[in-house]
């Protein structure tokens, strides 16, 4: 089996970060979220690997390749992002006609893909779907199933929804995939949609089976749910300490990262530190991951993912916030007194 992980799309519910960086790209527990997807597919065995790249492939190229992975993988240029039925026409040669496993680059899923791999090799179907129950069904793709509990609809974001089985973003698929996509047409949002392409399947007598997702799943579509990403997943770390400690104290389970030097601070658990960053007379709270070097002076931070190279200095108390990379947030030691700002087009600030 081949696997197709989506890393394209322009992430606009996450802008301005995704101005300067890729989505996937975004650090979770200081992993890239795509790292999960390509180790998840690893671990079930999957050694050819196609990765779609779109706006910003240079950075998706370049981080994929810093690591050393068990698998081959090839990138495959989506030139815009029409759809995730697009996103499998325009790799048509790189699946060669066998089956594969999709799996969309922003998404994290607690307990990986192994048991859905092996259900879909057990019941052959021609689709493999992820399902999970969700609260606020309404805010997502939805399975509507018929009396002896097979899907016989997929409804994007319905007003008023049949089930609260959202579609995960895991899918398994039949090279007949390919056709569905080739007969569908785009939607109102100028997309080929996958909900439409399966629900051809269906319409078409093709055999469309279930596996339900019981551990947590996360799509890191917006900020909150970066942040949501973030505490599900330092919630499972393994404490570990290859830093400096002065004068400190750490309670819980903290990851502290080559380098990293703590000096007369707090840390609360669980969170990460990476690596060559400095925290002084500062207070680290649970949920939070600090990147690589970046400063962490006189600032108590809290449930919150600071990336690369910020500096942050005597900057108060910092809650559930997603700092860029480089970002400066310093004390004015100057006159006048108050907040100066130099922000970015669509950047969210709350005082
Ligand atoms: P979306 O979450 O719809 O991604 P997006 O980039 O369109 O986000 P936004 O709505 O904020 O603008 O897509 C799901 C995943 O699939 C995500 O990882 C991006 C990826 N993708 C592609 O690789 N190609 C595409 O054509 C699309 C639409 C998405």
């Amino acid at each position: 089996m081949k696997a197709l992980i989506l890393s394209g799309g322009h992430g606009t519910r996450l802008r301005p970060l995704t101005y300067s960086q890729q989505k996937q790209l975004i650090p979770v527990a200081n992993k890239p979220v795509l790292f999960y997807a390509i180790e998840d597919v690893i671990e079930a065995g999957i050694r050819d690997i196609g990765i779609i790249v779109g706006p910003n492939k240079e950075q998706v190229i370049e981080t994929v390749r810093s690591v050393d992975w068990d698998a081959d993988i090839e990138f495959i240029y989506q030139g815009d992002p029409l759809g995730l039925a697009h996103a499998i026409l325009v790799a048509e040669e790189f699946l060669d006609d066998e089956e594969f496993v999709m799996y969309l680059g922003d998404n994290i899923l607690r307990d990986g893909i192994i048991e859905h791999a092996q259900k879909f090799k057990e019941l052959n179907p021609d689709s493999l779907i992820l399902l999970t129950q969700v609260d606020e069904p309404q805010r997502f793709g939805v399975a509507e199933f018929d009396e002896n509990g097979r899907v016989k609809r997929l409804i994007e974001k319905p007003k008023v929804p049949p089930s609260n089985y959202a579609l995960v973003g895991v899918y398994f698929f039949k090279p007949i995939i390919i056709e569905a996509c080739k007969n569908i047409k785009p939607s109102w949002r100028n997309e080929l949609e996958i909900t439409d392409a399966i629900q051809w399947l269906i319409d078409n007598g093709y055999r469309v089976e279930t596996s339900i997702v019981t551990g947590w799943w996360k799509d890191t579509g917006k900020p909150e749910d970066i942040l949501e990403a973030n505490r599900l997943v330092l919630d499972d770390i393994e404490p570990k300490n290859e830093g400096k400690l002065e004068n400190s104290r750490i309670i819980g389970r903290v990851i502290i990262e080559e380098g990293a030097m703590i000096r007369d601070s707090v840390v609360k658990g669980p969170c990460v530190i990476g690596k060559n960053s400095q925290v002084v007379n500062a207070y680290i709270g649970p949920y939070t991951s600090i990147g690589n070097n970046c400063v962490i002076e006189g600032t108590e931070i809290e449930d919150s993912v600071i990336m690369d190279g910020s500096v942050i200095i005597n900057a108060g108390r910092i809650v559930e916030s997603l700092i860029g990379r480089n970002v400066k947030i310093i004390e004015a030691n100057s006159k006048p007194k108050g907040c100066r700002f130099v922000v970015g087009d669509n950047s969210n600030i709350v005082l």
